[in-house]
C-alpha cells in the first residue's frame, strides 16, 4: 500500500493506492487562509500537520488494514510558501503563501543586487516565489530573519515532522528562486542575491527518491508499523503531472484549482521569462517543465461565493449546463495580483459593464468566462515561446463544473480531456512517487496516462462571440494598470 498526501491551499487530501495503483480510499480535511492585510495570504503550518493527522485517521477508520500495510508515502504541496523554522525546527511565523502579493519591491531588490539572476535562472523573480518573501522578512521582521535555521516549502515542513529530516525535491525547490535549475543544485549566486545561505536550505532529492522513514512515534500515531519511506514528492503541479502521466516531452495539462496552471513537460530546460512562464525542474529525473500560472482560478469563484453567501457549486448549477455565449459583464480575475503573463503583484480585479439588470447569474458567468480568458492569455504566452499545445487534460476542483469546462474548451479552442478520477491529481501523483521510492520500480512504468472519462469539445456556435469578448478582456489590464490607488 502507498499513500499520497497533497497539501493544497484549501485542503489536505490523502489517497491510498495498492500495488496495482487501484485507489483504495481517499479523504480530505479543509484548510483556511488568513489575510491579515490586503494582498497578504498566510497559513499556520501546525494546521497542515493537524489536517494530515485527520486525513490519516479518516483513512484508517475506513481501511485500517490497508493503512497498516503502507510502505511508501509521497508528498505533494502548494508551492513557494516560506515556512521558516529556527535551528531546532520550531516554526517562527505563519507561512507566507504562494498567492501572497506583499514582496513586490523585494523582487526588484533581488534583480538589482544580482543583475545576472534572470539570465541565469531563466525566470523573473515574482512576489509569489520564496526568495522575495525572505527579503521582505529581513526588511520588516529582522528579529525573525536572524533566527531562520531553515527556509522550507510547505510539504517539506511536513516531511520534517514525519521523518525528522530536512529535504526538498527539484520541482518544488525550483519555485524558491534559489535553485540552479539546469544543474539541479542550490545556487550560491541566487542565495546571496536574497541574503540567504546554503546551510539554511534542505538537502535536494528527485521526486522519486527515498528521503527517509517515518519516525517511530509518527508511525505509531498513524498506525503504520512498517515505518514507510517518504519519497521526495513534488510541487502540486509537478505531482499532478506524475498522477496523469505527463512526464514525456510535450505532455500538457490544465489544472483548475485555487490557482490555474497550464503545464507542459520538457526534456530540456526551456525558459520563456518575458511572459512570466515558469521554467522549472520536473519531479522526475532529467526532466523539466514549463508552467504558466494564474493566481485566482477557483479562488475567483470562491471569492464570489463568499460575497454572495451562496456555495460555488450552487452558483454554477444555477447557470444550467448549456453554453449560450459570454456573459454581458466582464471580469478581470486578478484578486491576488497576477503572475503569468503580466507579472503584476499590485494590480487587483475589476468587474466591468454592470447594469441594473446584473444579477448573481451574470456575475457568476462573468467569473467563469474571465478565468477561461486568463487561461487563454497564458496559452498564447506559451505558444509565443514556441510551445505546441493542441489538446489538454484537465484536473482540479474546477473540473466538477461541466459548463466551466465547455467555456474553457471554447475559449482555448482545444479539446479538453477529463481523466477518470480527475480530482485527486496531486495526491495520486504523490502516492505514485511513494510507490516508486519504496519499490525502486522504473517511474516510466508507474507514471502512465489515465483512461479518459470524457472529452469536452470547443463549441463552434459560441466561439466567435467568445473571441470578441476575449479581445475586450485583453484591453482591460492595459487600460486600468495606470490608475494608482495609493
Ligand atoms: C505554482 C503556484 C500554485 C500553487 C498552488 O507556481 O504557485 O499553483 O502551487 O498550490
Amino acid at each position: 500500500m502507498y499513500l499520497g498526501l497533497d497539501f493544497g491551499t484549501s485542503s489536505v487530501k490523502g489517497v491510498l493506492i495498492d500495488d496495482r495503483q487501484k485507489i483504495i480510499a481517499t479523504a480530505s480535511s479543509p484548510l483556511k487562509v488568513s489575510r491579515p492585510h490586503p494582498g497578504w495570504s498566510e497559513q499556520n503550518p501546525e494546521d497542515w500537520w493537524k489536517a494530515a493527522g485527520k486525513v490519516v485517521a479518516m483513512l484508517r477508520k475506513a481501511k485500517p488494514k490497508a493503512v497498516a500495510a503502507v510502505e511508501g508515502i509521497g508528498l505533494s504541496g502548494q508551492q513557494h510558501g516560506a515556512t521558516l523554522v529556527d535551528k531546532d525546527g520550531k516554526v517562527l511565523r505563519p507561512c507566507i503563501l504562494w498567492n501572497d502579493a506583499r514582496a513586490f519591491v523585494e523582487c526588484k531588490d533581488i534583480m538589482e543586487r544580482e543583475p545576472r539572476a534572470v539570465a541565469f535562472s531563466g525566470n523573473i523573480p515574482l512576489a509569489g516565489y520564496t526568495a522575495p518573501k525572505l527579503v521582505w522578512v529581513k526588511k520588516h521582521e529582522p528579529r525573525i530573519f536572524e533566527k531562520v535555521g531553515k527556509a522550507l516549502l510547505p510539504k517539506d515542513y511536513i516531511r520534517f515532522r514525519m521523518t525528522g529530516t530536512y529535504g526538498s525535491d527539484m520541482s518544488d525547490a525550483s519555485g524558491t528562486y534559489w535553485l540552479d535549475i539546469v544543474n539541479r543544485q542550490w545556487s550560491d549566486m541566487l542565495l546571496a542575491a536574497s541574503g540567504m545561505r546554503r546551510d539554511q536550505m534542505p538537502d535536494l532529492f528527485e521526486g522519486t527518491d527515498d528521503t527517509g522513514r517515518l519516525t517511530a512515534s509518527v508511525a505509531k500515531a498513524w498506525g503504520m508499523p512498517k515505518r514507510p519511506v517518504v519519497a521526495g514528492g513534488g510541487g502540486d503541479n509537478a505531482a499532478s503531472a506524475c498522477g496523469i502521466g505527463a512526464v514525456n516531452d510535450g505532455d500538457g495539462f490544465v489544472s483548475i484549482g485555487t490557482s490555474g496552471v497550464i503545464f507542459v513537460s520538457n526534456d530540456r530546460f526551456s525558459p520563456n521569462a518575458e511572459r512570466m512562464v515558469h521554467a522549472f525542474c520536473h519531479a522526475t529525473p532529467k526532466t523539466w517543465h514549463q508552467m504558466s500560472v494564474i493566481l485566482s482560478a477557483t479562488a475567483s469563484l470562491e471569492w464570489l461565493a463568499g460575497v454572495l453567501k451562496e456555495p460555488a457549486p450552487q452558483l454554477t448549477r444555477a447557470l444550467g449546463p448549456k453554453l449560450k455565449g459570454p456573459a454581458p459583464a466582464l471580469f478581470l480575475p486578478y484578486l491576488s495580483g497576477e503572475r503569468s503573463p503580466v507579472g503584476d503583484a499590485q494590480i487587483r480585479g475589476a468587474m466591468l459593464r454592470l447594469g441594473h439588470e446584473t444579477d448573481r447569474k451574470v456575475l457568476t458567468h462573468a467569473v467563469l468566462d474571465a478565468v477561461a480568458f486568463a487561461f487563454r492569455d497564458n496559452l498564447e504566452a506559451l505558444r509565443a515561446g514556441g510551445t505546441r499545445i493542441s489538446r489538454l487534460m484537465a484536473v482540479g476542483g474546477g473540473t466538477r463544473s461541466e459548463l466551466w469546462l465547455r467555456i474553457m474548451a471554447t475559449v482555448l479552442g482545444v479539446p479538453i480531456d477529463l481523466p477518470a478520477a480527475g480530482d485527486v491529481g496531486g495526491a495520486f501523483g504523490a502516492a505514485r512517487m511513494g510507490l516508486v521510492a519504496a519499490t525502486k520500480a522504473d517511474y516510466r512504468s508507474v507514471f502512465t496516462k489515465p483512461k479518459i472519462a470524457k472529452t469536452i469539445q470547443p463549441e463552434k456556435a459560441a466561439q466567435a462571440a467568445y473571441e470578441d469578448h476575449f479581445q475586450r478582456y485583453t484591453q482591460v489590464y492595459p487600460a486600468i494598470k495606470e490608475i494608482k490607488f495609493s
